[in-house]
C-alpha cells in the first residue's frame, strides 16, 4: 500500500520554516557529493508549455518528479505547475509514496528563494519583496513571513497581489518602484519579459531569480548581468582567492551550474559570452562553507534558480516524517 499525499497533506506535513531547513541540508549534501542528481530532462510541448522529468538520489531514497510549466494555464483556471512526485526506497527499489508535485514544488521553491536571500543578502537587509504573486510567488512570500521577515508583493495583476497579501498578512507594494528597490528581491514571473533591464539594480541588493527556469525565459537583461565584471572563487577552494576587484558590482550564484547554464537566466549570458562557469558560484558550495558568499556590502548578488530535484527530495523526505500523523489515502498497485 503506497501512501498518497495530496497538496493539502504536503502542506500539513511540511511548514515553510521546516522546508527552508530541509532544502538547506539538501544543498549541502549535494555539494558534498552525498546526494546525486542526473540532469533534469525537458520535454517541450511549446508553445503551450513543457514537461520535466527530474530524478535525484539521497538519504537512502530515490525520487522522480514529473512536472509541468504551462504559463498560459492560469488564464484557463489551471495551475502552471502540476504533476506527481514518486519516492522510492533506494535499498530495494520499492515505491514508498506519491506526492502532489505542485505543493512540493511551491514549498521548495519558496524555501530556495528565501534561503538564497538570507545567505547572500546583506546582513543589514531590511526590506523584502516578491515580484509575481502566483502559486510560487505566494510560497516565497509565505516563507519570508515564516522566517519572521515582512514582505511586500507586486504583480502586474494588482488584484492577485492584493488577494495574496491579504491572505498571508503580507504588504502590497505601494508601487512597482518601491517593490523593485527592496534589499531582498525575489522574482517569480513566467519569464516572458525582462523585469530587470541594464542599470536597474543598485549596489547591495540581492535578487533570487526564480521565474526563468526553462529555455527561452529571462527575467534579467544580459547587460545587467554583465555590466560589471563578475568574480567567483574556485569551487574546490575553501576560502576566497585574493582581494576582489573594487569595481565588482554583480556576483552570481546558481543552484546548479549544468542546469542553470542551459536553462535559466544564465543561459542567455553564457550564449552571449558575457559570463563563464568560473564566474558562477553554486549556492550549495556557499552553504557547505567551501566557497565565499557575499564579499562586501556594495555587491549585487544574484541567485539564478532553475529548480533542483534534490530540493524536491528534501521536501518529500520531510513530508514522510509526518506521514503517520496524517490520515492518508493509499494506492494498492
Ligand atoms: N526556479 C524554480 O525552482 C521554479 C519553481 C516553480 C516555478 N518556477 C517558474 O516560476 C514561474 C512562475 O510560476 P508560478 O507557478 O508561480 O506561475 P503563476 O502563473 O501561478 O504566477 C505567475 C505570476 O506572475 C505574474 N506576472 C506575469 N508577468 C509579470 C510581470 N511582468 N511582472 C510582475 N508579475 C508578473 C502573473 O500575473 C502571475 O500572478 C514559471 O515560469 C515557473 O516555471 C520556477
Amino acid at each position: 500500500m503506497i501512501p498518497v499525499l495530496s497538496a493539502r497533506h504536503v502542506e500539513a506535513a511540511v511548514s515553510p520554516a521546516r522546508a527552508v531547513e530541509a532544502v538547506r541540508e539538501a544543498f549541502v549534501a549535494y555539494a558534498r557529493g552525498e546526494w546525486s542528481m542526473p540532469p533534469k530532462v525537458y520535454v517541450p510541448a511549446y508553445p503551450a508549455g513543457d514537461f520535466r522529468a527530474m530524478p535525484a538520489l539521497g538519504a537512502g531514497h530515490a525520487l522522480l518528479k514529473w512536472v509541468t510549466s504551462f504559463p498560459g494555464n492560469p488564464a484557463r483556471g489551471l495551475p502552471t505547475v502540476t504533476g506527481l512526485v514518486l519516492l522510492s526506497d533506494a535499498s530495494d527499489g520499492s515505491l514508498r509514496a506519491a506526492l502532489d508535485a505542485g505543493a512540493v514544488t511551491a514549498l521548495r521553491t519558496g524555501a530556495a528563494a528565501v534561503l538564497a536571500a538570507e545567505t547572500l543578502g546583506r546582513q543589514d537587509a531590511e526590506t523584502a519583496a516578491v515580484i509575481g504573486a502566483g502559486v510560487n510567488g505566494r510560497a516565497a512570500a509565505k516563507t519570508f513571513l515564516a522566517r519572521g521577515r515582512s514582505v511586500m508583493l507586486w504583480d502586474v495583476d494588482e488584484q492577485r497581489a492584493r488577494a495574496v497579501a491579504d491572505e498571508l498578512g503580507a504588504d502590497l507594494a505601494g508601487s512597482r518602484e518601491e517593490a523593485f528597490a527592496a534589499d531582498l528581491l525575489v522574482t517569480v514571473t513566467p519569464g516572458h519579459e525582462i523585469l530587470l533591464p541594464e542599470g536597474s539594480l543598485r549596489p547591495g541588493q540581492h535578487v533570487s531569480l526564480m521565474g526563468a527556469d526553462g529555455p527561452g525565459k529571462a527575467e534579467i537583461a544580459v547587460a545587467e548581468l554583465a555590466r560589471t565584471r563578475v568574480f567567483c572563487d574556485d569551487r574546490e577552494q575553501s576560502r576566497p582567492s585574493g582581494i576582489l576587484n573594487p569595481k565588482t558590482r554583480v556576483r552570481l550564484f546558481a543552484d546548479d551550474w549544468d542546469q542553470a547554464s542551459h536553462n535559466g537566466d544564465l543561459a542567455h549570458a553564457v550564449e552571449a559570452g558575457a559570463i563563464t562557469q568560473d564566474d558562477v558560484t553554486q549556492l550549495g558550495d556557499v552553504l557547505a562553507g567551501t566557497a565565499p558568499g557575499r564579499q562586501h556590502d556594495d555587491e549585487i548578488t544574484i541567485f539564478d534558480s532553475t529548480g533542483l530535484a534534490i530540493q524536491d527530495l528534501a521536501i518529500a523526505l520531510a513530508a514522510m516524517e509526518s506521514a503517520d500523523e496524517l490520515d492518508l489515502p493509499t494506492l494498492d498497485l
